[in-house]
């Protein structure tokens, strides 16, 4: 069911093909740590595309590849390929597409991907596009939840930050609602969630202004950056930069249970005295990156 399908838009799987993503990437842990070897993806390239700035995406696509002893291909500074000269993206993908197995694209256009898509016969996988979607990202978040508490059904689960560009909460918001969470919001008045994605969404989830709020009876904060590469007046940003900050003393008023993720990068969203609590999840969150994406990209290559 999984073999060469594209991942542009969390959508595009289907619960029961969520729940073998995280069955699969349980499996892989131990070769993601390197405690175990294979070559389950021996002979398969993998083209990393990316037109956009990413550390953890690129590399832990890359680590997954390694560890499957898969090689990768790609480029990291489109300036230094054709499409400087003026070529097409769906050029590019045309010839990248005989060149590899399976592609993984982050651009900065929302809708690259479903176009990269449509013109790869091999499966395109999303690593992010523009203030789109990002998939693989929701997999992985949803798996560090799962992980956690074992289910996400019930969990009262809060986005802060920015809603509006950050196209991690876009994909996590409406996978949640379908997952059965009870979804708040807290983000500045000008950066809220799109309507467009609240529409997808299963559930109305609450909308609040303030992070005092929801600090006590949330389960999971998922907090994010101001994607200020996003703004298109670098003024709009100055007003909102440092809106929301998740200092060691917030922590303290949080539940017992509660967990605190981040995609990452962070910029001064959560001090750095946050790290050393037992809250603290981004970086486990992080490291499921490898798990999740080596499952994805055995499961899209048809080996598993
Ligand atoms: C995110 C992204 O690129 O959307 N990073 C990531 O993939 N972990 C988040 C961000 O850039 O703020």
């Amino acid at each position: 069911m999984f073999k060469g399908k594209d991942i542009v838009a969390i959508s595009d799987l289907t619960r029961e093909e969520m729940e073998r993503v995280f069955e699969v990437a349980r499996e892989m842990i131990p070769i993601a740590k390197g405690e175990k070897k294979s070559e389950l993806l021996r002979g398969y390239i993998l083209a990393n595309l990316f037109f956009e700035p990413s550390t953890r995406t690129r590399m832990s696509f890359e680590a997954a590849m390694y560890r499957l002893g898969g090689k990768v291909l790609g480029f990291t500074n489109p300036s230094s390929t054709s499409l400087s000269k003026g070529e097409t993206l769906a050029d590019t993908i045309r010839m990248v597409d005989a060149y590899s197995d399976v592609i993984v694209i982050r651009h900065p256009l929302e809708g690259s991907a479903r176009l990269a898509a449509e013109f790869a016969e091999n499966p395109v996988i999303n690593a992010g596009d523009g203030a789109g979607q990002h998939p693989t990202q929701t997999l992985l978040d949803i798996f560090t939840i799962v992980q956690e508490f074992g289910h996400v059904e019930g969990l009262k689960i809060t986005l802060v930050g920015d809603l509006r560009y950050g196209r991690t909460v876009h994909s996590l918001a409406i996978a949640l609602s379908y997952l059965g969470a009870e979804i708040h919001l807290v983000s500045p008045r000008t950066l809220k969630m799109p309507k467009h994605i609240i529409r997808e969404m299963k559930t109305e989830p609450e909308v609040h202004e303030r992070i005092e709020d929801v600090i006590r009876d949330s389960d999971v904060f998922y907090v994010t950056r101001i994607q200020k590469e996003r703004f298109p007046d670098p003024t709009e940003y100055m007003k909102v930069a440092g809106s929301y900050v998740i200092s060691g003393d917030m922590v303290k008023k949080m539940k017992e249970s509660a967990i605190i993720m981040h995609p990452l990068p962070r910029v001064d969203e959560i001090t750095p005295d946050v790290d050393r609590t037992k809250h603290a999840r981004y970086f486990q969150q992080a490291f499921y990156g490898v798990p999740i994406r080596m499952a994805l990209l055995a499961l899209v290559l048809g080996v598993v």
